[in-house]
């Protein structure tokens, strides 16, 4: 032990440790979003008091974990190779604040004990991980999530995930990803919640409480990380990381708020997205990231770059080499760089330069010790790194059965013909067809760092639990495929996107299903066979010809451990569709961008059939095939008798009830959606906004109502100032089982 290593006894340190945990646990805890101003326990502020300029560029340092290959290296592009040995010798002189993406505890064990027993503040170290859907345990992708229009099944994952995870040692998940995904194209609109403002503002609450349950201190808790700040869905043409050119007014309108909603639900970290704003990268928009983000919304948590985003402006054509990259992202509000290591290497002698202030340094390694403090690692380092906790709580029954349930929530019933679903448990010849019937491949999605297709369950052994004789046929061969349906009484074709279509960097020119699986479709639907199409996608697609048609269409996504459990369940009955389409399936690829809340134009064409000089495409009308919201059940809903509480919504709120009935045959949970639109108003509104939804279960023979309520701020959009605005007058509504059908319509006036 040299003399440093002395003052801070470990006696010491934990008599330090008690303060920071008394302050972490403080109600002061919960406003972590403004903790990040305010002074550290008195045992923490003194070790920044006495950390080199180099041990404070240390603290906004974040490697890859190197560890064993390191996960991260594969999902992101290859970096500056690094070895274990060379990131302990980092820890070990203080220049590294944590490592992403590792290998579980005992990779976390080594490293921490080397932080805290060898380096000279035992400072402890930080680990994060992208956690987008589930640890080993391997939830449906965030996009499939949302398509269960259930806020509270993805705060249960999100929990769910966060016990894991915690468990392995990670402190820390880069989730929620919370872009709004209007262009179809981009591949990594999977991670996210679709195209509505609202759903987004939701699901980005929900997942941020799961994560971090009952407080950041507790040892199952993960802070979380609402990402990509902002506008990274709004590339052009849908190309990632693409130029992005979208007007101040739809910033705050469309792209803000579920990063708000995060923050307002906790999230103490927000990730700086890849792309420009209009010229300026959002890496180094002091902007958006001082003037919005700070000033604006009071955040004061941590601001992450995304993976070597910082270095990124030099190829953005606006920093002219790494120093400049490190001056102008720090100054612009970045605390913590990922991966580049460019503020490690610069920052010291950009502050003995002046180049950059000293009281921006501690500004920002004080809110990476006060994210350390919150999260309790000053009072135990080692309070999520326990290998035999890690082994208990990896895929533990409950976490399974939760996965399946998701499963179950999140596929989508676009079409139901003669009710060819469910399908009979017994009596008929089924052949499962397609290359996603079998196979432990493309089960878990694009965007998974711990899972794996291998421990996932696929469709033909969950099918067969049920009907033992189903036959498999790949579809790899047209012809011994058309011959297998023909043998068969129903035909389930497994087609779509595999999962390495969707994901970072994977943006398609066309969003159809490609072109074999077409033909597949097309050689079976000419059997005559009734057939059911099940979906794998990571996106919406344009659908066509026999798949468009199909009799029976569903989509099922990439829905993790439990894949094919959960659609064997819809398939056979044992539990009835309720999810709704998260995103708008367009009729072909060139509409998109297309989403349901576009505004009217001036030449909208009417209700019927196309006109001249009216806003549609050839041939085309400005419509979705399957639009956001859209989703069936087994059972048979009617809408009727809606009622408003006023003609006028004033002070007092406005109530809406209508009766939903269920005249089928099987109970069925059917979501019930409100939208709005603004007939006139200063700024265009767009045809229909969804301002609420509900979920009801309906026995057979039974009807509920239901209510909503709005009240004069749900009618606000951003104004010509730039500010929520709301304006008086007429306003039309509809509860509706989707964003384009009639469903119930009424008026009322806003005074
Ligand atoms: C790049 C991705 O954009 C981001 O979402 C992710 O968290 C990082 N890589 C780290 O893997």
């Amino acid at each position: 032990m040299n003399g440093q290593d002395r003052r801070i006894s470990r006696r010491a340190w934990l008599a330090g440790a008690g303060a920071a945990l008394a302050w972490s646990a403080s109600p002061a805890r919960a406003l972590l979003a403004i903790v990040g101003e305010r002074p550290l326990p008195a045992s923490v502020e003194s070790l920044l008091s006495r950390m080199t300029l180099a041990e404070k560029a240390g603290q906004l340092n974040l490697l890859a974990a190197a560890w064993a290959g390191g996960a991260a290296i594969s999902l992101n592009p290859a970096g500056a190779a690094s070895s274990f040995d060379a990131q302990l010798r980092m820890v070990r002189r203080g220049e590294l604040t944590g490592v992403f993406n590792g290998n579980g505890a005992e990779m976390a064990r080594r490293m921490q004990t080397e932080a805290v027993r060898r380096s000279r503040l035992k400072i402890p170290l930080l680990f994060a991980a992208d956690v987008i859907h589930g640890l080993r345990t391997v939830f449906p992708v965030p996009l499939a999530e949302a398509a269960s229009f259930d806020p509270d099944l993805a705060r249960r994952t999100a929990r769910a995930a966060a016990v894991e995870a915690s468990a392995s040692g990670i402190d820390w998940t880069f989730a929620p990803m919370v872009d709004i995904a209007r262009d179809a194209r981009w591949g990594r609109g999977v991670e996210g919640s679709g195209e509505d403002v609202l759903l987004g503002r939701l699901m980005a609450a929900a997942r941020v409480e799961g994560f971090q349950g009952s407080g950041l201190s507790a040892p199952d808790a993960v802070a979380a990380c609402a990402k990509h700040f902002v506008a990274y869905g709004a590339g052009e043409a849908g190309l990632d990381y693409n130029s992005v050119d979208v007007s101040e007014r739809t910033l705050r309108d469309i792209y803000f708020p579920p990063f708000q909603a995060a923050f307002a639900a906790g999230a103490p970290t927000v990730m700086a997205s890849f792309n420009d704003l209009s010229g300026i990268p959002a890496t180094g928009n002091q902007w958006l990231l001082d003037t919005v983000l700070r000033k604006e919304w009071g955040f004061g948590g941590l601001v992450v770059s995304d993976y070597t985003g910082d270095e990124e402006l030099i190829a953005h054509g606006f920093a002219k080499d790494g120093r400049d990259a490190a001056r102008l992202a720090f100054l612009a509000g970045v605390d913590m760089s990922m991966q580049s290591g460019l503020y490690l290497k610069h920052l010291p002698d950009l502050v003995e330069k002046g180049e950059v202030p000293l009281a921006r340094l501690d500004q920002a390694v004080r809110r990476v010790l006060a994210l350390k403090v919150a999260l309790g690692l000053f009072d135990d380092p080692f309070r999520r790194i326990d290998p035999a906790r890690e082994k208990a709580r990896l895929r533990t029954p409950e976490a399974l059965a939760l996965a399946r349930e998701a499963g179950t929530r999140s596929i989508v019933m676009l079409r139901n013909e003669d009710n060819l679903l469910p399908l009979p448990r017994s009596g008929k010849k089924i052949v499962l067809i397609g290359p996603f019937a079998g196979g432990g491949h493309d089960l878990i999605g694009p965007w998974n760092v711990y899972g794996t297709d291998r421990e996932a369950v696929d469709l033909v052994t969950a099918v067969r639990e049920t009907l033992p004789d189903a036959t498999l046929d790949d579809g790899s061969d047209p012809a011994r495929a058309v011959a297998a349906a023909g043998a068969a009484d129903i035909v389930v074709l497994a087609i779509g996107e595999t999962q390495n279509m969707s994901g970072e960097a994977q943006s398609r020119t066309e969003i159809t299903v490609p072109a074999e699986q077409q033909a597949l479709a097309e050689a079976i639907a000419a059997t005559g066979k009734p057939y059911v199409v099940l979906l794998r996608t990571g996106r919406a697609l344009a659908l066509s010809g026999a798949v468009a048609k199909a009799p029976a269409l569903l989509v099922t996504w990439f829905l993790g451990s439990q894949d094919g459990p959960a659609i064997a369940d819809i398939l056979f009955g044992m539990a009835s569709p309720s999810a709704r389409l998260p995103v708008s399936f367009p009729r072909a690829s060139g509409q998109v961008p297309y989403y349901y809340a576009h505004r009217n134009t001036g030449r909208p064409n009417p209700p019927g059939a196309l006109q001249p000089y009216k806003a549609h495409f050839r041939g085309y009308p400005n419509s979705a095939l399957f639009p956001f919201g859209h989703g069936l059940t087994y059972g048979d809903m009617a809408y009727s008798d809606l009622r408003l509480s006023s003609q006028t919504l004033g002070d007092a709120p406005l109530t809406i009830r209508a009766t939903i009935a269920n005249n089928g045959r099987m109970t069925a949970t059917e979501v019930v959606q409100l939208y709005i639109h603004d007939v006139v108003a200063s700024v265009t509104q767009p045809v229909r906004v969804l301002k609420a939804f509900t979920r009801v279960t309906l026995a057979p023979g039974a009807r509920q109502d239901v209510t909503f309520t709005l009240t004069r701020a749900d009618l606000s959009f951003i104004g010509r100032e730039l500010t929520p605005t709301t304006e008086p007058g007429a306003f039309q509504l509809w509860v509706a089982p989707s964003a384009e059908v009639e469903g119930l319509g009424g008026t009322f006036t806003l005074t």
